[in-house]
C-alpha cells in the first residue's frame, strides 16, 4: 500500500519542479492528485503522463477566484481534500535600491498572498470535511538566510514561514497539521539561470556538507512524509531539506580552525 494510498491531494506550481516531482510521487504512492499552474498546456501535458489520477487545473495562486475554481474543481473530481500542497513560487533578483515596486509586489503576490489564498480555501474545505488534514507550504532556506539581491524572494519566504506558524497555531483544533519546507539550492527550472553563473554551483556544492545540489525529488520525499499518516504529530515547523547547508551560518573561514586547531598548541 503506498504512503498517501486513497488521499486526495492539491498541489500549486505542480507543472514543473518540485511540483511535478511532488505530483508524481504522490500519484505513484496512491494518492489522487490537482495539479494546478499558471501554465496551462504545461500542466495539461504532465498531468496526462501521470494519468487518470491526476487532474489537471490552470489558474494563478494570486487571483482568490481560480484559487476558489480550483478547490471547487478538485472536489468536484476527486470528492474530498486531504492534502495541500502550496508550492508556486517566483524569483528574480534586484539590489534594494534598485528593485521596482512592481517587481516587489508581484514576488509578494505570488509566494506569499498565494499561499495565504491556498491556506484560507482549502483550510476551509478540510474544516467542512470534520476528518482534519494537511497542509505544506514551500519556503527557502531563504526565510531565515538573508540572500543579496533577494530582499523581495527573503520577505516573501520569511512570511511563509510565520504564515505557516500562525495557521498550525489556528487550525490544530480541526486536526489539521500545516508545516512548510525550506529547500535548498535544488535544479529545476527556477534556478537554470543561477547555475549558469560562473562558479555558483561550485560554491553552493563546496558549502553543502552533503556535496551536491538537491533534486526536486529530495523535496517531494518530505512533502510526502508531512502529506502521509506518518507525521500525525508534526505540526507547525520549517524543515530545511538543503544538504545541510543551513548549518554554514559562519563564514567559510571558520571552517580553517578545523584544521589548524588539530595541530597541538606548542605554548
Ligand atoms: N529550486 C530551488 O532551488 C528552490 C529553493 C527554495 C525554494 N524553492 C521554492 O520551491 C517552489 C517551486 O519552485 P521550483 O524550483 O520547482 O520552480 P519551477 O519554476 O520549476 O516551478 C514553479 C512552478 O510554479 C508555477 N507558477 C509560478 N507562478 C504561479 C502562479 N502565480 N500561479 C500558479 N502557478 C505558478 C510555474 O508555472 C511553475 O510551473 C517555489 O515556491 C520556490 O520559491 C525553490
Amino acid at each position: 500500500m503506498g504512503a498517501v494510498e486513497g488521499k486526495v491531494a492539491l498541489i500549486t506550481g505542480a507543472a514543473s519542479g518540485i511540483g511535478l516531482a511532488t505530483a508524481q510521487l504522490f500519484a505513484y504512492e496512491g494518492a489522487q492528485v490537482a495539479m494546478f499552474d499558471r501554465n496551462a498546456d504545461l500542466v495539461h501535458e504532465t498531468a496526462r503522463d501521470i494519468g487518470p489520477s491526476a487532474l489537471p487545473i490552470s489558474g494563478d495562486v494570486t487571483s482568490e477566484e481560480d484559487v476558489e475554481q480550483m478547490l471547487a474543481a478538485c472536489v468536484a473530481q476527486f470528492g474530498r481534500l486531504d492534502i495541500g500542497f502550496n508550492n508556486a513560487g517566483i524569483a528574480g533578483a534586484a539590489p534594494i535600491h534598485d528593485h521596482e515596486l512592481g517587481h516587489f509586489q508581484h514576488v509578494i503576490d505570488v509566494c506569499l498572498t498565494g499561499v495565504f489564498l491556498c491556506l484560507k480555501h482549502q483550510s476551509k474545505q478540510l474544516i467542512a470535511q470534520g476528518e482534519g488534514g494537511s497542509l505544506i507550504n514551500t519556503a527557502s532556506i531563504n526565510a531565515t538566510q538573508a540572500s543579496k539581491g533577494l530582499a523581495a524572494y527573503c520577505s516573501a519566504k520569511a512570511g511563509v514561514a510565520m504564515l505557516t506558524r500562525v495557521s498550525a497555531l489556528e487550525l490544530g483544533e480541526h486536526g489539521i497539521r500545516v508545516n512548510a519546507i525550506g529547500p535548498g539550492h535544488t535544479q529545476t527550472p527556477m534556478t537554470e539561470r543561477a547555475r549558469d553563473v560562473e562558479g555558483f554551483d561550485e560554491a553552493m556544492i563546496g558549502a553543502t556538507p552533503l556535496g551536491r545540489l538537491g533534486e526536486p525529488e529530495d523535496i517531494a520525499q518530505m512533502a510526502l512524509y508531512l502529506g502521509s499518516d506518518a507525521s500525525p504529530w508534526v505540526s507547525g515547523q520549517l524543515f530545511y531539506v538543503d544538504g545541510g547547508i543551513t548549518v554554514n551560518e559562519l563564514p567559510p573561514g571558520f571552517n580553517l580552525l578545523e584544521s589548524s586547531l588539530r595541530r597541538p598548541r606548542s605554548d
